[in-house]
């Protein structure tokens, strides 16, 4: 079987599912901001103020790069790994990829306050979602399979990519089962 990649904005319990998902299907989980911050030895916000958003894509490429190449692993995505085509290709030749969507606002109230997402760091971490989920959206939309999250715990999230994965087959451009 092929690796399952969670993408998707920030705050749609990518993390969260991934880890119910990977116990579940007796896979390896791995979160690429947690591999990066082992491998750099701080954290992500440590790496924005030190390098910028820049030298973070850098690492985050490296580190995709790198995990896309395990077996039986389910990859949990940065929000902005969808950004690189480089990271898309990778991502695609490793596995299936399934993205979490969320509305800004559930967003919003699950991470808003949050001090370890550098880029919400503004007087209107509200606004700042519905920006850049607006821009990020057409990249999301290049995953496989779309998941609504808004109304769903991560245990459900995780039982729904489950039983859409025997119908992958069916999947194709254009032929989406949700709005991300
Ligand atoms: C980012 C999302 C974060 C992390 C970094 C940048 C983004 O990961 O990679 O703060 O650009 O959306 P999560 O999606 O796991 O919060």
């Amino acid at each position: 079987m092929k690796n399952i990649v969670l993408t998707g904005f920030m705050g749609t319990g990518k993390t969260e599912v991934g880890k119910i998902l990977a116990k579940k299907l007796g896979f390896v989980f791995m979160d690429i901001d947690q591999f990066i911050e082992k491998e750099q030895g701080m954290s992500v916000s440590r790496i924005f103020e030190e390098r910028g958003e820049n030298g973070f894509r850098e690492l985050e490429a490296k580190a995709v790069r790198k995990v896309s190449e395990m077996r039986n692993v389910v990859i949990s995505t940065g929000g902005g790994a969808m950004l690189r085509e480089e990271n898309i290709e990778n991502l695609k030749n490793s596995g299936i990829l399934v993205c979490l969507s969320a509305s800004p606002e559930v967003v919003f109230r699950r991470i808003g306050a949050s001090k370890n997402r550098p880029l919400l760091q503004v007087t209107d971490p509200l606004q700042k979602i519905k920006d850049l989920m607006g821009f990020r959206r057409r990249y999301y939309e290049k995953s496989d399979i779309i998941i609504e999250t808004d109304n769903m715990t991560p245990l459900l999230a995780a039982e729904e990519i489950i039983s859409a994965l025997p119908h992958l087959n069916d999947v194709h451009a254009g032929d989406k089962n949700g709005k991300c």
